[in-house]
């Protein structure tokens, strides 16, 4: 069983429990920048602060903006958060939430108990839906004679009739090059592209396969919003003959969608690479230079062509072959706002009049918007954050609304997170952009965090800087992080550097997308193919279009710039050393499976609105002591706190297992990848100061144990055999008795400490406890406190041995233990720990 453990936690991904979930990568091609991207600090624009107004006049945000891309981009005036809406426009904090037992809203609760019935009526299992049913996560049989086609028009249908307010029309994405279970392919002439199904308000997914000859074409992939929970779920239907199963489990998709709390992936905004349009939703005429070239020359842009030749498709299937899937798909008119007012009616068109509707607008007018249904005005009701274009598409409005379902995702972590109490005013500090917080955090001027959490932060960075300070080692730049000043500075340009590749991968996808289109679609040579692919997706602008877009173009399909280097990079330094992943926050994925982007274009502001800071505020705002300064108010209250666990006289949060574990499991997991580490660092002198604290409690505690494993007792422990419980402890034999626990004198791969930790956190032993106290709740509850307070002992005297051999076998030791609760939080792991004991 252990060995097994241990053979899995080498395997696993490193996850969200530890910050140091990369590893010594080298599978990584050397960066390319794309073009016009300079990625220097410029020093940072200063942006109006994003809180909810009350700051305190500290109103700079953000700052790590990369310079120079496309250019003439004001980050003021055409942020996509123009009319940028300072109550807090995370509409998912207030709309669609029926009460305070949502941690978020959820607007199509219908929508999904009606799908729960569908499902139930396919598998026959259970008989009726309900979006809380937890019998949906599981596994379930689909009844014969039930067809991915029917259980697809079914969805469609429900999806259409759901959406009155934008017409009862149909969202869905075009992704022509999918880099998920269900591949997309190009071929013979033709796109295979995967499509995804969308919600009106991005709460359930539904996504197929358009390739017959692709094992994928069985299976329906659904992605839906809990609100509640505040957690995406997942799950897949396979039709395929020999499988016919409902896994509700989504255990499939963790490997992608990330754990242990899965997102969506979905690139950063204004343009979705794979996606056909990419840009922003916009069918354009080809450009030169950012203007449309006109007259004789005049064409139409590369994606334009590609989504034109798949809309044909698509009405091919319509007009002769009505049992194909595609034939489920429509062709997207814009009634409302580019076809308004026509006679006869755009919807009263065949659709092979529609697609060449569409493809005229796009010749006369240069662009068409596949249009989301509804648009901008009519969502503003629901999930959706009243901001960015009016006339918005279906793969820009799934941005958003996803962009508040993940922000508010990771807001209910942190408050369900044990340490939230601690960091919690660092964090609303950041949030409303105050000095010292979410900038310059070194700045002694602003002190939020107190010199012993820096240490901490140092010391965590500083163990395996090339693992935490990934992105920066990929760039072949120095990692030696000398000092906090120096650590901040890196964190930076780290986050910058990760910033960059979101742009690198974008691009590259899309190039493979339409290198594949126009030489197998177009047959274009293969020298034109490479200029235009690479052109379209690096750098192709077009004329920005009034109420279409919100923001400039960046080129081709390159993200709007970052802008909010620092803020991350502050919460970077404070939130990992306790087990907080902020790599794991966005929903930006990229084909390299150890990049965990830190890419959220210009929309890292949600987290500002959600009620991890909101409700932060509230409390100071609501105390009568509260003198008006927010920001002032918030560092003392972070400094304060975050200096808790580690005051010495604190030991008990101090020693407490995640400390220590944390700390061995970069360790071991580093090790794992190859990287070998010494396993000496300054964190042991934490551990010392703390293990020097309780030791003379330890001493006299241990007593207690002699009357059995002492002088004469039956089973004698080295140095401990030297006393009896009236005794007091020399200095040599306290000595012998913590080299034992140190494994120092015993066998190396059978630490003594880890028995000690197991009979302590079963509460064995002593086994009748201390007997100390007047009624057997208080005699339990002292019992208790003494022996987490041994265990604590035990902990950090194993812990603070000058063998690296020694700690090695500890720290395997306890992981072993706890290994298989990786991920799960702290309660289950104690639990994993005292299971353990007993399985020996
Ligand atoms: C091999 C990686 C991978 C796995 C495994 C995977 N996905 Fe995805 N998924 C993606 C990627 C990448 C996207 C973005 C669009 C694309 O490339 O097709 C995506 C997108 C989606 C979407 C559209 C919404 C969104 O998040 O963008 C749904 C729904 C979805 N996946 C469901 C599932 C389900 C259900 C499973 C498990 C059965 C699963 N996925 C497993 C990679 C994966
Ligand atoms: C009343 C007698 C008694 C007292 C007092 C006592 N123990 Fe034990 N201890 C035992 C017995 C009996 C065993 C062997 C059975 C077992 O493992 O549960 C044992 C076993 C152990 C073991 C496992 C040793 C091994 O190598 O398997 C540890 C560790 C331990 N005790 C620690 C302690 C500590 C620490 C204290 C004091 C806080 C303590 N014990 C007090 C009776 C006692």
């Amino acid at each position: 069983m252990r060995s097994f453990i241990l053979f899995l936690l080498c395997l696993l991904p490193l996850n969200g429990r530890t910050q140091n979930q990369d590893n010594q990568n080298t599978l990584f091609p050397q960066l390319i920048n794309p073009q016009g991207m300079s990625g220097g600090v410029t020093g940072g624009p200063l942006l109006p602060g994003f809180g909810d107004g009350s700051g305190t006049g500290e109103l700079f945000f953000g700052g790590g903006m990369s310079g120079g891309i496309g250019g003439g981009f004001s980050p003021v005036a055409t942020n996509q958060s123009e009319g940028l809406n300072l109550s807090g426009s995370s509409s998912l904090n207030t709309n669609c939430k029926p009460n305070n037992d949502f941690a978020c809203g959820e607007c199509e609760t219908k929508l999904q108990d009606d799908f729960n019935s569908l499902i139930a009526d396919i598998t026959g299992n259970p008989s009726n839906g309900n979006h809380w049913s937890e019998d949906f996560k599981g596994n379930a049989t689909i009844k014969p004679g039930v067809t991915l086609e029917d259980t697809l028009a079914k969805i469609k249908k429900m999806m259409k009739d759901q959406n009155p307010d934008g017409d009862n029309g149909l969202n869905y994405i075009v992704i022509g090059e999918s880099e998920s279970l269900q591949p997309s392919a190009v071929r013979d002439g033709k796109m295979y592209p995967r499509i995804a199904l969308k919600s009106p308000s991005s709460e359930l997914w539904v996504t197929f396969s358009t390739d017959p000859e692709n094992e994928a074409y069985s299976t329906l992939e659904i992605m839906r919003w809990n609100g509640k929970a505040a957690k995406f779920e997942f799950m897949e239907l396979d039709f395929a003959p020999n499988k016919r199963h409902m896994d509700g489990t989504g255990e499939k998709c963790l490997s992608c969608h990330k754990q242990p709390d899965p997102r969506p992936n979905w690139d950063t905004y204004r343009a979705w690479s794979g996606v056909v349009p990419s840009r922003d939703d916009m069918l354009e005429m080809h450009t030169e230079n950012g203007e449309f070239v006109e007259g004789a020359d005049a064409k139409m842009g590369t994606d334009g062509r590609a989504y034109l030749s798949f809309l044909e498709q698509v009405v091919d299937a319509k007009e002769n072959k009505p049992n194909d899937r595609l034939a489920l798909l429509d062709v997207p008119i814009d009634e409302k706002v580019q076809f308004a007012g026509r006679e006869p009616k755009v919807s009263s068109l065949t659709p092979r009049e529609q697609l060449e509707a569409i493809k005229k607008q796009t010749e006369e007018t240069g662009f068409y918007r596949i249009p989301h249904y509804p648009y901008k005005e009519e969502l503003r009701q629901q999930n959706f954050d009243g901001k960015t274009a009016e006339y918005t598409g279906p793969s820009q409005a799934a941005f958003d609304q996803m962009s508040g379902q993940n922000f508010c995702r990771i807001s209910q972590r942190m408050k369900e997170h044990p340490d939230y109490d601690k960091f919690k005013y660092f964090l609303a500090g950041v949030a409303e952009g105050c000095n010292g917080a979410s900038r310059n955090i070194a700045d002694p001027d602003y002190p939020w965090i107190p010199d012993s959490y820096k240490t901490r932060i140092l010391n965590h960075y500083k163990q395996n800087p090339r693992v935490s300070l990934r992105n920066l080692a990929l760039a072949g730049k120095n990692v030696d992080v000398e000092n906090f000043q120096s650590l901040e500075t890196k964190l930076v340009e780290d986050t910058e550097e990760n910033h960059k590749l979101a742009n690198v991968f974008k691009v590259n996808r899309h190039e493979r997308f339409l290198q594949q289109y126009l030489g197998d679609v177009e047959k274009q040579n293969r020298e034109l193919v490479e200029k235009e692919a690479r052109n379209f997706s690096s750098s192709i602008e077009a004329p920005m279009q009034y109420g279409f877009h919100a923001i400039d173009d960046f080129g081709g399909v390159n993200g709007v710039p970052e802008d909010a280097a620092r803020p991350i990079s502050s919460l970077r330094a404070v939130l990992n050393p306790l087990g907080i992943d902020v790599t794991q926050w966005s929903m930006m994925r990229g084909d390299d499976p150890d990049y965990n982007s830190l890419a959220f274009s210009d929309q890292f502001s949600l987290l500002y609105q959600q009620a991890a800071v909101r409700e932060v505020l509230a409390e100071i705002r609501s105390k009568p002591s509260y003198n008006g300064d927010m920001c002032g108010t918030l560092r003392d209250l972070s400094y304060t706190s975050l200096a808790d666990p580690i005051y010495p006289e604190d030991v008990e949060v101090l020693a407490n297992e995640y400390d220590i574990e944390s700390w061995c499991r970069d360790r071991i997991e580093a090790e794992s990848f190859g990287e070998s580490l010494s396993f000496s660092d300054n964190m042991k002198d934490i551990f010392e100061i703390g293990r020097r604290t309780i030791e003379e409690d330890a001493k006299d505690l241990t007593k207690r144990c002699a009357s059995c494993h002492g002088q004469n007792g039956f089973f004698p422990f080295p140095g401990l055999d030297k006393m009896t419980p009236s005794r007091d402890w020399s200095d040599e034999a306290w000595s012998e008795f913590n080299s034992f626990l140190r494994a120092e004198t015993s066998r190396r791969n059978d630490p003594a400490s880890l028995k000690f930790i197991e009979k302590l956190e079963i509460a064995s032993m002593p086994p009748s406890g201390w007997g100390v106290g007047n009624t057997p709740d208080e005699i339990r509850q002292e019992d208790r406190r003494r022996r987490m307070l041994l265990n604590d002992y035990v902990k950090l005297t194993a812990a603070t041995t000058d063998s690296d051999d020694a700690i090695k076998s500890y720290c395997r030791g306890i992981l072993n233990t706890t290994g298989s609760s990786i991920g799960g939080d702290l309660e289950d792991e104690s639990q994993g720990l005292g299971e353990g004991a007993t399985q020996q």
